[in-house]
């Protein structure tokens, strides 16, 4: 039986729209946004996604909206909920919930840069590799067992919008990767390390930067 998949963004889309693309044996069952006109939602529908948009603004606090969203997402009876640009902090207990079947993509290398405005971040520092990181979500914000990450490198050159374009370029390569592992049961995670079952290399789950410059 086909991976059922909900996803959660809050505006392009463009990751969800890459694995929507990828041809993986999953089904995405909805997309749900906490904003209405978030630009994901438009693609959704037309590609025939059920979705839902829950406007966080109409709710007084984070625990009420984050039970509605997930009696929302629950309806759906997802195996895997993808957070693609979802610009929202979950609450502990909407991640307890779904933990082992939450993921998430995020535009550094973590551990380094949790947060916001990575590439800024990543050009004041002077790094010279940077890129992207899908995890498993847990309570610690930008922390959580590491799927796959793909490092580009820094040109002296850069700007936060050129970074950050060669960053998304490889998140839009890991993101159906890790939704494609998920879907096929091979991501175990063991001592908050994921393993990938049946590699034969078994953590050879960094992907090259074979980036078009
Ligand atoms: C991406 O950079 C992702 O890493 C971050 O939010 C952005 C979402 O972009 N979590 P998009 O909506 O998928 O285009």
């Amino acid at each position: 039986m086909s991976c059922r998949v909900v996803v959660l963004l809050s505006g392009r889309g463009s990751n969800f729209r890459a694995i929507a693309e990828a041809g993986l044996p999953i089904t995405i069952a909805a997309v749900v946004s906490n904003r209405p006109d978030a630009a994901g939602l438009v693609y959704a529908r037309e590609r025939g996604i059920a979705v839902c948009a829950l406007d966080h603004r109409a709710h007084a606090d984070r625990e009420t909206f984050d039970r509605l969203l997930a009696e929302e997402i629950e309806r759906h009876r997802p195996d895997l909920v993808v957070l693609a640009g979802y610009m929202r902090i979950l609450s502990p207990a909407f991640i307890a919930r779904f933990e082992g079947r939450l993921l998430n993509i995020h535009p550094s290398l973590l551990p380094m840069f949790p947060g916001l405005k990575t590439h800024e971040r990543a050009l004041a520092e002077g790094v010279k590799v940077h890129g992207c990181t899908v995890h498993f979500v847990t309570a610690d914000l930008d922390h959580g067992p590491i799927v796959i990450q793909a490092a580009v490198p820094v040109r002296a050159d850069d700007t936060p919008e050129t970074l950050g374009a060669r960053v998304l370029r490889q998140e839009h390569r890991i993101y159906p990767e890790a939704v494609r592992w998920f879907a096929e049961g091979r991501l175990a995670i063991e001592d908050g390390r994921v393993n990938l079952r049946g590699d034969p290399a078994s953590q050879s789950v960094l992907a090259s930067a074979d980036v078009a410059m």
